[in-house]
């Protein structure tokens, strides 16, 4: 017997990895963090509201002292992108001469990242770092240098994780791609 799909909304979606697959991801990418800013105290910026749960599970794992703010910004509509960013809720902090790094549930054409990063860069952090849970490469549309990228997933439409479709599916520990 096949695996449960599960319902959200109007479109049924299978298991794709494990809560202990993703674990396993996540715990590469701490410990690589982990010992490049061993002493120097990041910022981490978590764009909301789908890099909630990796944000929890990743910081967890970070052993050094760091500061951690959430901004919101979406682009998505249903399964698409729609191309473009609209920017929710702000950065208030100082990021001037900081260590930034950006935490994301997922990399898919990149359009987020490439209206945040000039946004952030104009107020002259120190460096800034991308973490993300999920990155599409055959998806992305900009030149982005992703350092922390936890896993590779193809150009399919997933969920769960942090990850929803039309605002369900956030919850799941697991993640499901759409049949
Ligand atoms: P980008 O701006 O195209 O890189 O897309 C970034 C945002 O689109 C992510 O932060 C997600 O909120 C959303 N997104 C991209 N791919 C998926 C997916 O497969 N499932 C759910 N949301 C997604
Ligand atoms: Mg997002």
């Amino acid at each position: 017997m096949g695996q449960p799909l599960i319902t959200l909304h109007d479109k049924a979606f299978q298991p794709y990895l494990s809560a202990a697959e993703i674990a396993t991801a996540i715990d590469q990418v701490a410990l690589r963090l982990n010992a490049d800013y061993a002493g120097r105290q990041p910022l981490f910026v978590v764009v909301l509201t789908g890099g909630f749960m990796f944000a929890t599970d990743l910081l967890k794992r970070f052993t050094g002292n760091c500061e951690i703010v959430f901004i919101r910004v979406a682009s998505y509509e249903g399964t698409g992108s729609t191309g473009q960013v609209q920017e929710i809720m702000g950065l208030r902090e100082d990021v001037q001469g900081r260590d930034i790094i950006l935490v994301e549930d997922i990399v898919d054409t990149g359009t987020t990242l490439n209206h945040l990063l000039p946004t952030l860069q104009a107020n002259k952090p120190a460096s800034i770092e991308i973490a993300a849970m999920f990155f599409k490469p055959a998806s992305l549309r900009y030149q982005l240098d992703l350092k922390y990228i936890a896993l590779e997933i193809p150009n399919d439409f997933v969920v769960g994780y942090g990850l929803d479709y039309d605002g369900l599916g956030r919850n799941l520990p697991d993640v499901y791609v759409a049949v």
